[in-house]
């Protein structure tokens, strides 16, 4: 039994970074993927309306999503739950920048399709919405995230958010037998990770606080 140690919340917000390599013949305990999505439940919703639904996909699915992100990509069939940023501002695409300089001598080729876009991880769980629902709801889908991530952290799970994963909403909705309402807004790959990979030892910068926070006597 894997012996984890005890880590405040600040610990597990610095611990916590996306991780793009996992061991896909370890796979994550029914139970500690239970009690990662409890946790993560009691994330607050605009009225506590709970908008998150949850899919919880193993590999065998994902085998079929991989498969039909690849034969689908570039070729006019994307069909986003929202679009992808066509620009940035400037003060955040100097930042997308700048990650992007300092992560390049972590990118590692991925070995097979599965690698690739799944990272190998042996869960991927994708957080849906209703269509109806509005952009309030996709803030109380970002915080389940948050909270969805510190919790797998707290239990030695890694996890890596994917909007890469929800570019084919279409096909996707039909591999996971999701009815139409029903939209995929976001892909987490977790797993265990491998330590020795170096795209699991990038840890990404942050702007100072002072180029982001403001204050009012
Ligand atoms: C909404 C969202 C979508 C993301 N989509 C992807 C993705 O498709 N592929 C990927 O490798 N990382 C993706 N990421 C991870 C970000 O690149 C990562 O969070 C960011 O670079 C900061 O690094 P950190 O998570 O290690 O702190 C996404 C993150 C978020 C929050």
């Amino acid at each position: 039994m894997l012996k984890l140690p005890q880590m405040t919340f600040s610990e597990l917000m610095k611990g916590r970074r996306s991780r793009r390599w996992f061991d896909k013949n370890t796979p994550i305990p029914d139970s500690i993927l239970e009690s990662i999505l409890e946790t993560a439940s009691r994330s607050p919703s605009f009225m506590n309306s709970q908008p998150w639904r949850v899919l919880v996909a193993g590999m065998q699915t994902m085998q079929r999503v991989v498969e039909s992100l690849e034969a689908h990509q570039n070729n006019g069939t994307t069909t986003m739950p929202y679009a992808w940023p066509a620009s940035w501002p400037a003060p955040q695409q100097a930042n997308v920048d700048e990650t992007r300089r300092l992560r390049a001598p972590h990118r590692e080729e991925p070995v097979d399709l599965f690698s690739k876009w799944a990272y190998d991880a042996p869960v991927t769980v994708f957080l849906c919405l209703e269509n109806s629902l509005n952009e309030w709801s996709i803030m109380d889908l970002g915080a389940f995230a948050m909270a969805f991530m510190l919790a797998a952290e707290e239990k030695g799970v890694h996890s890596v958010p994917q909007a890469k994963l929800v570019n084919n909403t279409k096909y996707l909705q039909q591999i996971l037998d999701l009815p139409q309402n029903i939209v995929p807004v976001l892909g987490i790959s977790l797993g265990y990770s491998i330590p020795e990979k170096v795209s699991n030892t990038f840890v990404s910068p942050r702007m100072p606080l002072q180029e982001f926070v403001e204050y009012r006597p």
